[in-house]
């Protein structure tokens, strides 16, 4: 079997960063090769552009460029990271992945359908995850762990509640449209009890 490619969703606060790890940890510990990884970033490049599209500007940036530059990131993260990863038989486990395109530049910033998914498909060279878990929780809620960090918040953190409400409105949307590859999880309680059921998500489909 290939080895599988799994992303993990949500929007800002969900959680989804210490799940990443936990479940890095848990196959590490079960000797299940992999590489945990992130977009916008996992290359030296990638992690420039994510410098460049997070840091707050004066200077309005465009739908347009944003969008061009996440699936930029994404076309050097795929070809340098994942596909030479699943090629060697290491599974990858990558925090947020295309359908953060298809959310927050989609969804949220209104920009087309069908432009986003020609340069989804464009930047991931066709490779599509096999398995999606959205960690899923309310904005006010993501909001209050994010704040409760004590970071500043990066320039995407800093739009309106109402532009995370559509992102998460946007998720939702996406899961119906995609049940089979993506699962719901609620990312309200605590941490351990969230990846009970990440674990459980990746031992129904590859036994992990
Ligand atoms: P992070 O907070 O999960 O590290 O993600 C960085 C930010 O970038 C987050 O606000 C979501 C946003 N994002 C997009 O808007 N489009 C994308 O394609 C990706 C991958 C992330």
């Amino acid at each position: 079997m290939k080895a599988p490619f799994v992303t993990l969703e949500g929007i800002e606060g969900s959680g989804k960063t210490t799940q990443i790890r936990l479940l890095s940890e848990y196959l590490t510990a079960n000797g299940i090769p992999h590489v945990a990884t992130r977009e916008p970033g996992g290359t030296p490049l990638a992690d420039e552009i994510r410098r460049l599209l997070l840091s707050p500007r004066e200077e309005r940036v465009f739908p347009e460029t944003e969008l061009l530059l996440y699936e930029a990131a994404r076309a050097q993260h795929v070809h340098a990271v994942i596909l030479p990863a699943l090629s060697a038989g290491k599974a990858v486990l990558s925090d947020r992945f295309f359908d953060a395109t298809s959310v927050y530049q989609g969804f949220s910033r209104g920009i087309d359908d069908s432009q986003i998914e020609g340069l989804n498909s464009f930047a991931s060279g066709g490779l599509v995850p096999d398995l999606t878990l959205l960690i899923d929780v309310d904005p006010e809620n993501g909001f209050q762990r994010l704040y409760g960090r004590g970071t500043k918040p990066d320039r995407m953190e800093s739009e309106t509640m109402e532009f995370h409400r559509k992102v998460r409105e946007g998720y939702l949307r996406l899961q119906k449209e995609h049940p089979d590859r993506i699962v719901r999880i609620d990312g309200l309680p605590p941490a351990d009890e969230v990846f009970r059921h990440v674990r459980a998500g990746v031992a129904a489909r590859f036994g992990w």
